[in-house]
């Protein structure tokens, strides 16, 4: 089976306050961005992926991946979906509509093998995503009218997951979804999301707490000792 990862990475995360986007920032030897190449390209089920990249984007050519005949690279747009989408694009004439694709964040830099062993045993339609349940007490929150956030009531937590990545859903279905999902204008922050939109219901697999998706500047820590862990 040939899996297509789609790698999106045009974000500029300003959540990090760093002087560059967070994908080239410094992880191990290495960096972000070459941490989940690696991670992927070094999986036997992939051949290429599409990395989707700011259009502006002075960073790529200092990666280890630069170059390398089996990234395909794909210019982003305003939204992740967007992004997604324009990545979709780029396997035109190289993936069959009914192949897998596997859309994962370049900042999830700690996924590993046996998490994408575990999505891709027994795929089946309609896809697949990784995730990991819910271990804090969850709190709605509602702003009252002095301005202060306040609880507004607890979330029964039992059914309650963090969608992680990767995503995996087949090539035809994906595009479908994403772009019936941006045709409705309803925010969309990962595939499921769009595939959901559908009718449809995308199997949960339970997946490593530790392939966090880098976002605050706490988190590069966290990343590199995990991955010392291996
Ligand atoms: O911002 P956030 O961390 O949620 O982004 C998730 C992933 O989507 C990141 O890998 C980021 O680079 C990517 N992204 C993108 N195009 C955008 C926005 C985000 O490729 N317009």
């Amino acid at each position: 089976m040939t899996i297509w990862p789609v790698v999106p990475a045009a974000g500029i995360g300003s959540r990090m306050q760093a002087d560059r986007p967070k994908q080239y920032l410094p992880l191990g030897q290495s960096t972000l961005m070459d941490c989940t190449l690696d991670v992927l390209l070094s999986y036997p089920a992939v051949e290429k992926l599409v990395l989707v990249l700011a259009e502006q984007d002075p960073w790529w050519p200092s990666s280890r991946y630069f170059g390398d005949d089996r990234i395909l690279v794909a210019t982003g747009g305003a939204e992740r979906c967007d992004s997604v989408l324009n990545g979709l694009a780029a396997l035109h004439g190289l993936a069959g509509e009914s192949d897998w694709v596997l859309v994962h964040d370049v900042a999830r830099p700690c996924l590993r093998h046996a998490d994408l062993d575990r999505l891709l045993n027994g795929l089946a339609w309609p896809g697949a995503i990784l995730a990991s349940p819910t271990r804090d007490t969850m709190k709605r929150g509602e702003v009252n009218s002095r301005g202060e956030v306040v609880i507004a009531h607890t979330v029964d937590r039992d059914q309650l997951w963090h969608a992680l990545t990767p995503q995996v859903f087949s090539l035809g279905l994906l595009r479908e979804a994403l772009q019936r999902a941006l045709a409705t204008g309803k925010k969309v922050t990962d595939e499921a999301s769009a595939v959901e939109m559908l009718g449809l219901q995308p199997l949960l697999i339970a997946g490593r707490a530790d392939n966090i998706k880098v976002t605050r500047p706490e988190d590069l820590a966290l990343a590199e000792l995990f991955l010392q862990g291996d």
